[in-house]
């Protein structure tokens, strides 16, 4: 892509990666990009560089701009390989002896991805690196979403340069999130689920700091998809609204089925929910993908979770999402189990204690319906589906 200038004398430099379908896991159907800005005063720093494969598109971006050698500093934000991917080969074109600023814990990360090639100069929080007419201003964001993650802020033109926070996987032209506007906001909300949601508590502290620091923010230029110009605030509101993981009269079914019957349970399940006014969809694990399931859990009440017995244990899909859902700690839910079986019945005991794992409230003990959901096993869901939509009132006004 040819380089933007997003404010004076400030470039976009990153690249689009239009056919990534999966990032570690996580399925990004619009693709994403890879951002790195040149700010160019009476020193050029570089800040981040894309996946390792589209390294050269980068060198030929920068070289639109100026030489890549006359670059004065790079600086690292986040060691994750799609923005330090491309060092290698950028710091050989801009000189290996260039220094590369990153936070301590960076300084640790990119001797452990590149070896002790560069002249890394770690940074304290806060410290400042003046580039002429304007300075640099890091900040340690440790934990959001790795130890290395640091912000770097330009006060002269108030843009924060975020890392991978209040990102998105979205490919496109847009640039600007006033060219997408709020179709924006799912691919903005689904990231969050999936990459910061563990993270919850510490994006709150880290918004109370920020802002007790007065940082006037014109622009927030994340490492992902488009620059929040039109009104940066949005998307920080937006991240305190899921950080505080308030739930909604909400109840996300998640199942996977052999032969229907846990499938038909669901529904069933999913159709009392919608009867009792509550906000319902049933997801099948071999239809929906891990992530986007991820995405309907952040604000959803209740989280309720089926699978047959598969050779006494869980059906495969249901130990693969309720690992992933545990490593992201979504908090404030009640949980249920279901399943159908046909002579052993473990799965729904197993659901159930790996949603107390969770921390979810368990409200009922489970309904487990021995080959097909009949008369009785099908009264068992209408009734285990009301109990749901009690709670959620009681719990969720
Ligand atoms: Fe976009 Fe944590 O890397």
């Amino acid at each position: 892509m040819k380089p933007l200038e997003i404010a004076k004398d400030i470039y976009w430099l990153g690249v689009i990666d239009w056919n990534i379908r999966d990032m570690h896991g996580y399925s990004t159907p619009y693709g994403t990009t890879y951002n790195s800005f040149l700010i160019v005063d009476e020193k050029i720093a570089l800040i981040d560089t894309v996946k390792k494969e589209f390294a050269d598109e980068l060198i030929d971006s920068i070289g639109q701009i100026v030489d890549p050698k006359e670059i004065d500093y790079v600086i690292s934000n986040h060691s994750e390989m799609d923005h330090s991917g491309g060092l290698p080969r950028v710091m050989h074109r801009i000189g290996e002896d260039k220094p590369l600023y990153c936070s301590k814990m960076g300084f640790k990360n990119l001797r452990h991805h590149f070896g002790r090639k560069w002249t890394c100069q770690p940074v304290e929080n806060g410290e400042q690196l003046s580039l002429g007419k304007r300075t640099l201003t890091f900040l340690e964001t440790r934990m959001l979403h790795w130890p290395d993650s640091m912000f770097t802020y330009v006060k002269e033109d108030k843009i924060l340069f975020s890392s991978d926070a209040f990102g998105q996987h979205y490919a496109g032209l847009e640039r600007f999130d006033d060219q997408v506007g709020d179709a924006i906001m799912p691919h903005a909300k689904k990231y969050f689920a999936n990459i910061l949601l563990l993270y919850s508590r510490l994006i709150l502290k880290l918004v109370g700091k920020v802002k007790k620091m007065g940082l006037a923010l014109d622009m927030i230029c994340p490492d992902h998809g488009i620059i929040w110009r039109q009104d940066p605030s949005k998307i920080i509101n937006a991240y305190v609204e899921w950080s505080t993981q308030t739930p909604k009269r909400k109840a996300v079914v998640v199942y996977d089925t052999m032969w229907h019957s846990t499938e038909t349970m669901a529904e069933a399940i999913v159709e009392t929910l919608g009867e009792e006014g509550m906000d319902a969809r049933p997801m099948h694990l071999r239809q929906c993908d891990r992530s986007d399931i991820m995405t309907e859990v952040l604000d959803a009440g209740a989280v309720i979770v089926g699978s047959p017995t598969l050779n006494n244990g869980l059906f495969p899909t249901v130990s693969d999402f309720l690992t992933y859902m545990k490593g992201l700690r979504p908090k404030n839910k009640i949980g249920a189990a279901f399943g159908s079986y046909g002579w052993s019945g473990e799965a729904v005991k197993l659901i159930n204690k790996e949603l107390e794992a969770m921390k979810f409230e368990l409200i009922d003990p489970g309904v487990k319906v021995q080959y097909v959901p009949e008369d009785q096993g099908l009264k068992a869901c209408y009734q285990l589906g009301k109990k749901i939509a009690q709670a959620l009132s009681s719990a969720y006004g």
